[in-house]
């Protein structure tokens, strides 16, 4: 048993990459999840996988009803809420501003921006009355294109900015009822997709060949991790008593791209 004993724990997203190794890791933990998730298959093999530690909702996390749905069958299984981890995200395969089609513009800023940021507002309105009750916490998958260009497109980047305020304003109003932090991972192999809008939504981040070569190349600890690597701080952040007076947080655990400098990546390369 761990750090989140009978806690109970929505995570969205929860079928495939981060997602998942959250649901692992949380229940490893000794907590108890509920997991919307937009594909029946992967929530299937969630149910089969995880058994009775997991109540798993085929649902899209851009439809309050769904967010509403997951809510209310965590609650009836497991009898109340603690954390709410909005996860979910779509990314836009680091599209230009030149490179757009000026004519799918709107419509994919719509459909990146539904998943990556309205659906963070849907979560946390549809569980906010269980995790008042519980004095429980709210936490958001970011990135580092919530702070730094160049980890996406426009759209990507700007979508996790906002994101980065939202956190913000929702601790500041929530306190001192409920936490509201998040967690900004560097880049690991997953299936995350794209956007219909750009032709793109069979496109997935695993097919890119050489992504754990240039992760090593451009972070500062010269890390590739997998997503089982960035699962720390959420439990960190959903362990009342270890984050207690934590708010407003996004914790960076990305390899150290805010210390990448300007002549070199590294600055100890040389230590031996
Ligand atoms: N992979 C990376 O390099 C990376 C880096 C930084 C941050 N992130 C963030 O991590 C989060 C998780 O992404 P991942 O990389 O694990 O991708 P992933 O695609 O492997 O997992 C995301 C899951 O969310 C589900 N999903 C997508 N849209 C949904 C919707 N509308 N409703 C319900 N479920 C939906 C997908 O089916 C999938 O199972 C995202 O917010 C992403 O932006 C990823």
């Amino acid at each position: 048993m761990g750090w989140l004993n009978n806690t109970v724990t929505i995570i969205t997203g929860g079928g495939s990459g981060l997602g998942k190794a959250l649901v692992e890791r949380f229940i490893n933990e000794g907590g108890r999840v509920g997991v919307l998730e937009r594909s029946g298959e992967r929530a299937r093999e969630l149910a089969r996988e995880f058994g009775d530690a997991v109540e798993v909702v085929v649902g899209d996390v851009t439809l309050y009803e769904d967010n509403v749905l997951v809510v209310q069958k965590t609650v009836a299984r497991f009898g109340r809420l603690d954390n709410f981890v909005g996860n979910a995200g779509v990314f836009d395969f680091f599209q230009t501003l030149p490179q757009m089609d000026a004519g799918s513009i709107s419509r994919a800023f719509d459909e990146l921006f539904a998943v990556n940021v309205k659906a963070a507002l849907l979560g946390a309105k549809a569980a906010l009355a269980e995790l008042v009750k519980s004095q429980g916490s709210l936490i958001f998958t970011v990135s580092n294109a919530g702070f730094y260009p160049g980890g996406g497109g426009p759209l990507y980047t700007a979508s996790k900015h906002a994101l980065v305020g939202l956190i913000r304003e929702l601790a500041h109003e929530l306190a001192p009822k409920v936490r509201v932090n998040g967690v900004a991972p560097g880049g690991m192999r997953t299936n995350l997709g794209g956007l219909s809008a750009t032709g793109t939504s069979a496109q997935t981040l695993d097919q890119v060949d050489n992504l754990e070569a240039m992760l090593v190349e451009n972070t500062p600890l010269r890390m590739a991790p997998v997503p089982a690597d960035y699962c720390g701080p959420y439990v960190l952040l959903a362990s009342r008593e270890n984050s207690g007076p934590m708010t407003g947080v996004v914790i960076n655990t990305d390899g150290g791209f805010g210390v990448r400098g300007i002549m070199k990546v590294c600055g100890g390369d040389d230590l031996h």
